[in-house]
């Protein structure tokens, strides 16, 4: 028996009716805002090709973290832009740099937001790869003592989350072997399992400075083509020890997003990363796109693919929206 004994329209007559029969419901604490820290003080620059998002030396971080507070968003995520960089990538791990102080800022302020910090070395490196270089190649082992470090490090300014999106092998086991063996058992690891080698990094490069100077990331993170391989990378992330896998970019790998939740118990996350955002933006400053209207679309797109909760740029607007 179909129609017209069957009218599937009849629950979209209200938004009564339609939020009753809703099957994935949004929320401002679904998501985690991306922040970025630089040195000096009162420095607050718009990153050009992301609209509305700054950096931020950590008094004006601090400023902004209080209304993320009020918009009720679970937390933030840190990346950091170092006075200098070097061959290894030091500032990671150095007590004072802006992450770890604005770690500590939040912490002593006593916001009620998740802290998570991003643990990776190529906002500190002077070659902009993710590992330790030699002869042209990013090496494995030896990077992960460097990424270990800076994990603790920001562990010991206050992070609640340290999250590794390096992709070097090996590398969950190494931090959370660190953090264990420094009495920070209770820090928990969120790890980028699947990270993608993808295109829609670029306007973040801007943003943190990490553009490799030479060569791509094709040797670390993961080949577009492949979603068997997503599986293997956070299947290995658990075994080492990871208590919430990734995948990202979040859109072209929605596909990959339902398999992951699919295959583990934990909590997944999905990065709606900066070039999501910045075509969004784009389109919408020319008028060809409603902001809004996308920018729900897709978020309620990834949640409905699987996510328990998503980093977006988006967070803010999105979370005044559902206020309304
Ligand atoms: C650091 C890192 C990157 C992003 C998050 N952590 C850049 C990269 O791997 O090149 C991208 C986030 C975004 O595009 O919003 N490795």
């Amino acid at each position: 028996m179909s129609f017209p004994t069957h009218r599937p329209r009849r629950l979209r007559r209200s938004e009564r009716l339609r939020s009753l029969v809703r099957e994935t419901p949004l929320a401002a604490g679904d998501f985690i805002y991306p922040m970025f820290v630089v040195p000096g003080k009162r420095v607050r620059e718009e990153v050009p090709s992301m609209p509305g998002i700054y950096q931020q030396s950590v008094d004006r971080f601090l400023e902004e973290c209080r209304e993320v507070e009020q918009l009720g968003i679970s937390g933030i995520i840190l990346f950091g832009l170092p006075e200098k960089k070097d061959e290894q990538g030091s500032e990671a791990w150095a007590k004072d740099a802006p992450v770890q102080r604005a770690v500590e800022a939040v912490k002593k302020a006593k916001l009620d937001l998740v802290v998570m910090t991003d643990v990776c070395l190529c906002e500190y490196t002077s070659h902009g790869h993710c590992g330790v270089v030699e002869n042209g190649e990013v090496l494995n082992d030896p990077s992960l003592e460097l990424l270990a470090q800076a994990a603790l490090s920001h562990a010991r300014a206050g992070a609640d989350v340290v999250a590794p999106s390096d992709m070097m092998d090996g590398r969950v086991g190494a931090i959370r072997r660190a953090l264990d063996g420094n009495g920070f058992g209770d820090v928990a690891i969120l790890a980028y399992s699947a990270k993608y080698c993808s295109a829609f990094y670029g306007p973040f490069r801007d943003a943190a400075q990490s553009a490799p100077q030479f060569g791509d990331r094709r040797s670390y993170q993961m080949d577009p083509a492949n979603s068997r391989e997503a599986l293997r990378e956070v299947r290995l992330d658990l075994e080492e020890g990871a208590d919430m896998v990734m995948v990202k970019p979040a859109l072209p790998y929605l596909d990959v997003l339902r398999a992951v939740r699919r295959s583990v118990n934990v909590p997944v996350g999905a990065y709606n990363v900066s070039g999501e955002y910045s075509m969004i933006k784009a389109a919408a400053g020319k008028g060809w796109i409603d902001e809004r209207r996308a920018a729900m679309e897709v978020l309620t797109g990834i949640r409905r693919a699987g996510a328990d909760f998503i980093l977006t740029y988006h967070a803010k607007d999105a979370a005044r929206w559902l206020a309304e």
